[in-house]
């Protein structure tokens, strides 16, 4: 009923617009001053570990591309994400120096509990990122630590995931710490997940701006979402759920593979979707974006420097914040892109075709 959208069309726009309150509730008690407290890892031993996976399904496996890519820049050991269907038949190398780290907005997932049955007879530590209290995971895991999102209840995730990139952050930090080594960037890092409800309130604010863009993608038949390193993870999230709700095709891409392959799709009129968030690569994407211009592409930029975005007529931008975190108010503008793109189309977005909120078979 309306009441229980609170007031709200859908109940995938309810949730989008929860998620300042959302990340909110998932920090309370958690950082104090420049710590990090999560008195549930106190039980795990984590200095003989050199390994560590992190898996998940759909949503839930794109947080952990964003985690395993921290943690090989945060620490010198090995560290993999893997959907749980692969991982689980993949003959993955697990022992006792093992950790393995599982999210799952709903804790019931067949892949990823099978995947944590079987790494944990073959003797790994493991620790699950779940929102529902007292799903399945919680007792197979060693540590669960939660989401505090509250109920999703459209079946295309958003504020599991966004809550589930803030605790996922706040627990690799800790990991590294509890390993002896302490990010350098941590204390920026806190300081601007601390600020994160308001930012992501302000990405909200510009819905009508997103609007726009969505009337551009409404009659495609593709888009095609390209950024490089951590933009990547916003741009498989903003592709699968424009792919899911509004049915337009979208394809993700590392912007440094167009030209090995996908650049043969860019005709006149094409939409490219691009992220240009992370310094150290900001500048070589820009360089693929024009080169999708060149051959014709409309091209839809985010981006949080003021400078390489005069050339472009599309440009959506964020605050400056540290670009560990730019993929949250990154997919909070792309949540609604496909929103409205979906509701264009006069989609059914709370339930779309062929889809389930949890995949408890396998
Ligand atoms: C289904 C849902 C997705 C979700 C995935 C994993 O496919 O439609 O939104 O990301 O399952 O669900 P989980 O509950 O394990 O996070």
């Amino acid at each position: 009923s309306a009441a229980q959208k609170g007031g709200f069309e859908t109940y995938m726009l309810k949730e989008i617009y929860e998620q300042p309150e959302a990340i909110r509730e998932t920090l309370r008690g958690r950082i104090s001053g420049n710590q990090i407290i999560l008195p549930k890892l106190d039980g795990l031993d984590l200095s003989a570990i050199d390994r560590i996976y992190i898996v998940g399904c759909g949503t839930a496996y794109h947080v952990g591309i964003y985690g395993s890519t921290l943690l090989q820049r945060w620490l010198p050991i090995s560290a993999i994400s893997t959907p749980a269907s692969e991982f689980r038949y993949g003959h993955p190398v697990v022992d006792e120096h093992t950790l393995c780290i599982y999210i799952s907005q709903s804790g019931e997932t067949a892949d990823t509990l099978a995947a944590l049955k079987m790494t944990n007879e073959m003797g790994a530590q493991s620790i699950a990122i779940a929102n529902v209290l007292g799903s399945s995971i919680s007792r197979l895991a060693n540590v669960t630590l939660y989401t505090c999102a509250g109920p999703e209840v459209a079946v295309a995730s958003t504020k599991a995931f966004t809550t589930q990139l803030v605790l996922i952050t706040l627990l690799i930090i800790k990991i590294a710490e509890m390993m002896g080594r302490r990010p350098q960037e941590a204390d920026a890092v806190l300081h601007d997940l601390k600020r994160m409800p308001e930012i992501v309130d302000d990405m909200l604010k510009k819905s009508d701006e997103v609007k726009e863009y969505a009337e551009l993608l409404k009659d495609q038949h593709d888009a095609y979402f390209i950024g490089r390193q951590l933009d990547y993870v916003s741009v498989l999230e903003g592709a699968l759920k424009l792919k899911e709700i509004s049915y337009v095709h979208a394809d993700a891409y590392y912007a440094g593979e167009l030209k090995h392959g996908p650049i043969a799709l860019i005709e006149q009129g094409t939409v490219v979707i691009a992220m240009a968030t992370q310094p150290e690569v900001a500048a070589k994407t820009i360089s693929n974006i024009e080169e999708t211009m060149a051959r014709g592409a409309n091209v839809i930029l985010i981006t949080n420097k003021e400078q390489p975005a005069l050339k472009f007529d599309r440009v959506m931008r964020i605050p400056e914040i540290h670009p560990t975190l730019t993929c949250i108010p990154v997919t909070i503008l792309l949540q609604l892109l496909a929103y409205h793109t979906a509701t264009e189309k006069g989609r059914d977005v709370d339930k779309p075709r062929n889809l389930a909120k949890s995949v408890t078979v396998e």
